[in-house]
């Protein structure tokens, strides 16, 4: 048997080897950044110095290649717009022929021949696909977030792509927004750090290097805060809030090495993001010293002028001037920027800025060293979709899987068990990648059908049934099943397809129903007022638990759902979200327990939309209610539900149980240059072997400004035989204690503090501290 300090010295030495490595990347990074600094300002220097204005201002021209439109307009005449020099790069062309083609139009058919770059959007995987980010994020498994990212990096540069538009990190808190899918939850801590593993994952060491892509951090800024969770809508906050809760993933990735950021098509105190000065400028340059390429995002300089802020000439040199550097789609800049210099409303040195910095992320790429690079036909043949990418996906997708209801342990499922699948989502490989999957292979994704079957073999015992429709409306089906991700729909009366279910039903032990969202009924401009399974498979879900058996759900799902009804109701609950290509195969591993589920949440499930936004790290009020209490007259709640969530950021289940102690902290004192740490015991009380997420939180008592009742802190997932006991340590410095203050600057104010750790923000024991004067 392995003592018990062996134990807690390689779990302790694997974290501290994991963030020396990191630490050892960065900082090699940053040395052979400043070695190779000079030589590449000699040769930019003489580069730009040859090129005229126009020229300069095709640079900052990035145009779409057509594969993803997302917008209003894409882009034409694109061979002869290479030709004259009118463009810097060009995004959603895919594969080494196409943009071998495209970049030898600029290398051997331009004056200067400065290559083009080629971005994508690679979200969450390229060919291999992993979960949706917001899946991804609950497997609060930074290593295997920061692999993910890395295995995307290589597959996208072996198919010719050097940039991707990742990773987003916009904080939400309003699961009506459909691009909550795209994102890692609610909380600034957890999405701070998942920024950073997927900056460090995309880009490597060098961005030079064949199998690495530059990332650019989107959406720059606060574009999850639009009102009422409508997509591209206006948002509205303090700066205190924005500095505390918003902002710090964007810095994460960018303090990690982003070397792009994207603007956000929100509005900033009224001004359109894209031309906001303070934010580009200020904070971003200045403040936050970034020194790497920042682009609009589609067509957001032109849709400048809806906001109501000028002709495209005005937008467009505000865009310019405020620090965007490239123009995506919307040729704004093409179109005005020479009339513009003539004019005088832009100068320059705004243009050779901008230029600079496009043909920087151009050089830190390698491609004026070998502008086919990335096209080796052989890496694309060899290196994409292949088995042990496809094997790490699968791990990914049963991590990210997050266990919410699991009454009289309904799972995991015997195989010998006759099970029905039914289920609108049951039988659809093309909805199981998720949204923002521009590259994946949709006929080679894995459904939960496949997958089961896969799983059961030869002496399958499974019963399928549709059972309903995904919607009831058509019009809104065929709008939720955009981009070839269609759900065929079944005219057949809706008694018809129930009964058809309850026939398979009643031939079985256990029911697996497959229900929720389709992947396209989260992501952009897919937002929805009802967050709830639709009613059409509410009503198949009555009918299956009237027959008695037992019942699992599967719930697809690219947001936060309200699932109060199916708590209620339902046994057995396993949040899938949408687990890319391996989804199918993933759903076999955790239904018959080969896979413990560990998964958490990153964002909190509301009992009803009316709770919206509602996530942990709220402020107390003067009016808070007492612990326990469910209502009280003039406190600050709600006549009609409580004021808890469903289900609590941080909470997931698992087939074990885990015990976590209360913290001991080694001072009851900090100082500014002590530091304390804060143990626990986390025990595994049950019968199977399964991992935990040991999760540290803080409340600073009293503050120059009121600060929340909770904010995670620290984190750390750890793996438990049946029975076994481990002790986990945290060490807390004054760093974790601070915030910007009402004057923005970033303190930490002597005083009471309690430390909380369990295993959800809503399971905690917690400990008090001071940080002395
Ligand atoms: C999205 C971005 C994306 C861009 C390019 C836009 O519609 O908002 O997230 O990167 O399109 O595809």
């Amino acid at each position: 048997m392995r003592s018990l300090k062996y134990l807690i010295a390689i779990s302790a030495l694997t974290i501290y080897t994991a963030c020396a490595q990191q630490k050892q990347n960065l900082q090699t990074l940053k040395t052979s950044n400043t070695a190779s600094q000079s030589k590449m300002d000699i040769f930019l220097n003489d580069l730009m110095s040859k090129m005229t204005v126009e020229e300069k201002i095709g640079q900052l021209n990035l145009l779409t290649g057509g594969e993803a439109i997302t917008g209003s307009t894409g882009n034409s005449d694109l061979e002869n717009k290479v030709k004259r020099g009118e463009v810097g790069g060009f995004f959603s062309l895919t594969s080494p022929q196409k943009i071998r083609k495209a970049q030898d139009l600029a290398v051997n058919h331009t004056r200067l021949k400065i290559p083009l770059i080629f971005g994508l959007d690679v979200i969450h995987g390229y060919k291999t696909t992993f979960p949706i980010p917001l899946g991804m994020s609950a497997t609060w498994d930074m290593p295997l977030i920061q692999k993910s990212a890395q295995i995307a990096a290589e597959e996208a540069a072996a198919d010719g792509i050097n940039w991707t538009f990742s990773p987003m990190v916009d904080i939400s808190r309003d699961p009506r927004w459909g691009r909550f899918s795209e994102g890692s939850g609610e909380d600034p801590f957890l999405g701070s750090e998942i920024a950073k593993a997927m900056v460090i994952g995309y880009q490597g060491d060098d961005l030079a290097k064949i199998n690495t892509l530059m990332a650019c951090v989107k959406h720059f800024a606060l574009y999850g805060a639009g009102e009422a969770g409508r997509d591209y809508n206006t948002v509205d906050m303090s700066k205190v809030r924005m500095y505390n809760e918003y902002l710090p993933p964007y810095k994460a990735a960018i303090d990690a090495g982003a070397g792009s950021i994207m603007t956000s098509f929100n509005e900033i105190d009224g001004v359109p993001a894209t031309a906001n000065k303070w934010l580009l400028d200020d904070l971003l340059r200045k403040d936050w010293q970034f020194k790497g390429l920042v682009v609009t995002d589609y067509t957001g300089i032109n849709e400048m002028v809806e906001h109501g802020f000028g002709d495209l000439n005005q937008v467009s040199a505000l865009a310019l001037k405020a620090g965007v550097d490239m123009d995506m789609v919307g040729e704004g800049f093409l179109l005005t920027l020479k009339k513009s210099l003539e004019a005088g409303s832009v100068s320059i040195e705004d243009i050779n800025r901008a230029c600079r910095f496009v043909l920087e992320a151009k050089y830190k790429l390698g491609l004026f060293e070998d502008p086919f690079k990335y096209c080796d036909d052989e890496r694309s043949k060899t290196k994409i979709f292949t088995a042990e990418n496809r094997k790490i996906a699968r791990e990914a997708a049963t991590k990210s899987f997050v266990l919410l209801k699991n009454a009289n342990n309904v799972l995991p499922i015997k195989k010998t068990d006759k099970i029905a699948l039914i289920g609108p989502l049951a039988d659809s490989k093309v909805n199981m990648p998720g949204t923002w999957s521009v590259s994946t292979d949709l006929s080679k994704a894995i459904s939960v059908r496949k997958g089961l079957e896969d799983a059961l073999g030869a002496s399958n015992k499974l019963i399928y049934a549709v059972g309903s429709n995904l919607l009831e409306d058509p019009e809104y089906q065929e709008r939720a099943t955009m981009f070839g991700r269609t759900i065929p729909r079944d005219n057949r009366p809706e008694a018809e397809m129930i009964k058809e279910a309850l026939d398979a039903a009643k031939q079985s032990d256990v029911i697996v129903a497959a229900l929720g969202e389709s992947s396209e009924m989260s992501g952009e401009s897919s937002s929805r007022t009802d967050i709830k399974i639709p009613d059409v498979q509410r009503r198949l879900l009555e009918a299956l638990l009237a027959t008695g058996k037992p019942v699992v759900l599967l719930v697809f799902n690219g947001r936060p759902l309200d699932l109060s009804w199916e708590n209620k109701h339902v046994p057995s609950i396993l949040n899938v979200w949408f687990g890319g290509s391996e989804t199918g195969h993933a759903i076999a591993d955790v239904l018959f327990g080969d896979v413990n589920p560990s998964g958490k949440l990153s964002a909190t499930f509301p009992q009803n939309i009316g709770q919206i936004p509602i996530y942990y790290s709220h402020k107390n009020t003067g009016r808070p209610l007492a612990e326990g209490e469910w209502f009280k007259k003039f406190k600050s709640n709600y006549l009609d539900v409580s004021n808890e969530p469903l289900y609590p950021f941080g909470y997931g289940l698992s087939y074990t149980n885990f015990e976590i102690s209360a913290p001991v902290l080694s001072a009851k004192s900090m100082t500014s240059t002590s530091t304390i740490q804060v143990s626990v015991q986390v025990k595994n009380t049950g019968a199977r072997d399964g991992e935990e997420v040991v999760q540290l939180y803080i409340r600073d008592l009293v503050g120059s400004i009121t600060r929340p009742v909770k904010e995670l802190k620290a984190f750390q997932k750890v793996f438990l035989k049946a029975g076994e006991s481990k002790q986990v340590n945290f060490k807390l410095s004054i760093e974790d204690l601070k915030f910007y203050n009402s004057n923005l600057d970033f303190v930490a104010e002597p005083g009471d503090f309690k430390v909380f750790v369990g295993n959800s923000s809503a399971n905690t024991k917690s400990a008090d501290f001071n940080l002395s004067k």
